[in-house]
Formats: C-alpha cells, sequence, structure tokens
C-alpha cells in the first residue's frame, strides 16, 4: 500500500487537510479503477497530484517530461502547472492505458499542451536532441530503468530544473537489505542520486516516496 510506512490515521489526516481533486480527476481516478482493476494502484494519489501542480508553478517551469503516463493523472497535474504556452512530452507503452489519458486530456482542454510519445521511454529520450529541452521531470515507470531515464533527462535539463521521482521508497521496503522485487534498483538508484554532485537532492516520505532533484 502506497505511504504505508506512515500511520493510517495520520495519511488520512493530511489527505483531509489538502486541496481536494477536482471532478475531472475524480471522474479518471474511478474511470481508472473500473477499466484496470489492481493496476488502478499505479496512479498517483490525489495529494501528489496536488504537489506535483505546485511543483512545477513554483519551479516556474515551460518545458516537462513525464517517463509513466498510464491513464493520465500526473500528466493533469503537471500540465495544469505549467503556462498557457507550456509543454508536456509524456511516454509511455501502453497504446490501452494512454488512450483513456487522451480522452481526459482532451476534456481538460489539455490536448494541445501535452505530446505523446508511444514506446519504451529509454529509446523516446535517447532520441531526443542533446540540449536544454526541459526544465521539468517526473518519473515514474518500469524500476530498473530509472538510472537511464535520470541520465538522459538530466543531460537534457536546464540548470535549476527539476526532476521528481515516484516510488523512492518503495511503500517502506527500502530500508530493508534483504527485500526482494523493484527495492534492490531502487536501493542503487536512490544511492546513485545521493552520489551525484551535479544535483541537489531530498527524499521525502511522502506517498510511496517522492525524491526531488535539483540539477545545480
Ligand atoms: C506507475 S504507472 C504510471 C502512473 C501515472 N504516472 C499516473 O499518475 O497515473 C507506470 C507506467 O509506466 C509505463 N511503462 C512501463 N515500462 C515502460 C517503458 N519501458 N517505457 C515507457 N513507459 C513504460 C506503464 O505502461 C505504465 O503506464
Amino acid at each position: 500500500m502506497k505511504g504505508a510506512f506512515i500511520a493510517h490515521d495520520v495519511a488520512e489526516y493530511a489527505s483531509a487537510h489538502t486541496t481536494p481533486p477536482d471532478d475531472l480527476l475524480a471522474s479518471l481516478a474511478e474511470e481508472t479503477r473500473r477499466q484496470t482493476g489492481d493496476r488502478s494502484g499505479m496512479q498517483i494519489i490525489p495529494e501528489q497530484g496536488v504537489l506535483l501542480t505546485m511543483l512545477v508553478q513554483l519551479a516556474g517551469a515551460r518545458r516537462a517530461v513525464e517517463v509513466g503516463t498510464f491513464t493520465g493523472y500526473s500528466s493533469i497535474c503537471v500540465a495544469r502547472g505549467l503556462p498557457e504556452d507550456g509543454r508536456l512530452l509524456a511516454c509511455d507503452v501502453s497504446e490501452e492505458w494512454t488512450s483513456i489519458a487522451r480522452r481526459y486530456w482532451d476534456k481538460a482542454g489539455l490536448t494541445g499542451k501535452i505530446e505523446l510519445r508511444l514506446g519504451p521511454a529509454a529509446d523516446t529520450l535517447r532520441a531526443l536532441p542533446e540540449e536544454e529541452l526541459f526544465d521539468f521531470a517526473f518519473i515514474d515507470a518500469d524500476k530498473p530503468a530509472y538510472p537511464v531515464y535520470y541520465e538522459e533527462i538530466l543531460r537534457r535539463l536546464a540548470p535549476g530544473g527539476l526532476i521528481t521521482v515516484d516510488n523512492t521508497l518503495q511503500s517502506g521496503r527500502i530500508a530493508d537489505p534483504s527485500a526482494e522485487g523493484n527495492v534492490p534498483a531502487m536501493r542503487a538508484f536512490n544511492d546513485l542520486v545521493a552520489a551525484d554532485s551535479r544535483v541537489t537532492t531530498v527524499l521525502l516520505p511522502f506517498a510511496d516516496g517522492l525524491t526531488l532533484i535539483r540539477k545545480n
């Protein structure tokens, strides 16, 4: 369960004191539950959506990239934080899941702001020009590939730009050296970022662990 390392009543309290999702996001979350069943747990939690919009706004970002779009919740939150002429490049492999995202981008009036690239995100990112393309990123896809996404985005990120990375505490299992599944990959990624002198970073015990990384 996301945020399992935070006491349930405290998590509920924090949620009750955070701006709630609007009707469009609530309806997207509901449709995602109906259409994807257990997979709907991959969606970010509403509080994280509020934080993403706020971070994009605080960073004054205009060009954003997302790795892992699913049915579109986080992409809508990122795109809403961008100015009118802002653009979000959304990367995913699933035509099926992103077809839901596309419908909601349309309903949200964000279709012109978001470009979807279908295919392995490592290929999509590597194919981009090696220049300052982004000032905000959200990484939320297949965990073993996080170091690749991080490196490819960092080299295209403007100084002062922000990368946000989801699931970095793995439901609190991150501190258990014997934990399996995605935990070893995530531990290696967290070590890599913490030791990287090109960035300043903070790993927030929020949601499933959200790491903020600012390019120096
Ligand atoms: C945790 S979900 C993303 C949730 C999304 N951020 C949200 O708020 O709803 C992970 C997504 O990564 C996508 N994915 C998995 N492997 C991928 C890859 N190699 N390249 C691009 N996307 C990938 C999956 O199709 C899935 O939609």
